[in-house]
């Protein structure tokens, strides 16, 4: 049997303001399933909070300044998400852990029992980033897909500079350069965080960064096969 792999999928990409494209996607994110379940494959899957965390922070923020009870709510946000999929994957009868782990060490054991355990956050301090790439250690895996919105690693924000420019390979200690290592901010986003990159550091867990609003790039890199994104090496 193949190692087991995991892959982050960013909580942007299930954006229910978008449901006719959201459609779409969660029906190829099942054919995913399927085509990992048949191959007798593992995956392990780590869903961000995408809207319900940022909304959920925001208004506990009025409220609220210890900022690790403000991730308590990104984390239940990230749950939530990570419901949605598993649910939908035990629907069509895939085998699916039933529970949603608490820990990587959880669900790396969850692993060895099914093809594809679903699972959120964990504690305060990270973001799921960070959960995906404790998940790769806990369960044997060389590397860590990060499924984001936006194409690559950039050496800038491209959202606000019309000139930066993608990185295709790079090394990790050059991502350390470029993320720093400091905990983001509850609901902070990042194109990778800090501390996943640290963790991906101190373990050599190489991470691919790509669009997953584009599943086939998911498949690709799943598969081994030349994708368009950010190989970052170890
Ligand atoms: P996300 O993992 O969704 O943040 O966690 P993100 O990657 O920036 O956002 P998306 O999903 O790609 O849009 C949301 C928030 O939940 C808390 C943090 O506050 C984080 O900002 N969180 C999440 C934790 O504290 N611990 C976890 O293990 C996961």
């Amino acid at each position: 049997m193949r190692t087991p792999q995991v892959v982050a999928l960013g909580g942007s990409l299930l954006r229910p303001e978008e449901l006719e494209n959201r459609k779409m996607w969660l029906g190829k994110l099942r054919q995913l399933a399927v085509h990992i379940e048949g191959n007798s494959r593992k995956l392990g899957i780590v869903v961000g909070g995408g809207l319900p965390a940022r909304e959920g922070i925001e208004l506990a923020k009025n409220m609220i300044s210890n900022p690790d009870r403000l991730d308590e709510v990104g984390i239940a946000a990230t749950r939530l998400n990570a419901t949605i999929i598993q649910q939908i994957f035990l629907d069509m009868g895939c085998n699916v852990a039933v529970t949603i782990p608490v820990s990587t060490k959880e669900a790396a054991d969850l692993l060895e029992q099914h093809n594809i355990v679903v699972m959120g956050g964990t504690n305060p301090g990270h973001t799921t980033d960070a959960v995906a790439v404790s998940f790769a250690r806990d369960c044997g895996a060389s590397d860590c897909i990060i499924a984001t919105n936006v194409s690559h690693i950039f050496n800038k924000d491209p959202r606000t500079n019309d000139d930066a420019e993608p990185f295709f390979e790079m090394k990790i200690a050059e991502l350390v350069d470029l993320t720093g290592t400091d905990r983001l901010k509850p609901g902070q986003s990042a194109v990778v965080d800090p501390i996943a990159v640290g963790i991906a550091q101190e373990f050599d867990i190489n991470i691919a960064v790509l669009d997953g609003r584009d599943l086939d790039l998911v498949e690709s890199a799943l598969d081994g096969k030349d994708f368009v994104g950010t190989i970052v090496r170890s």
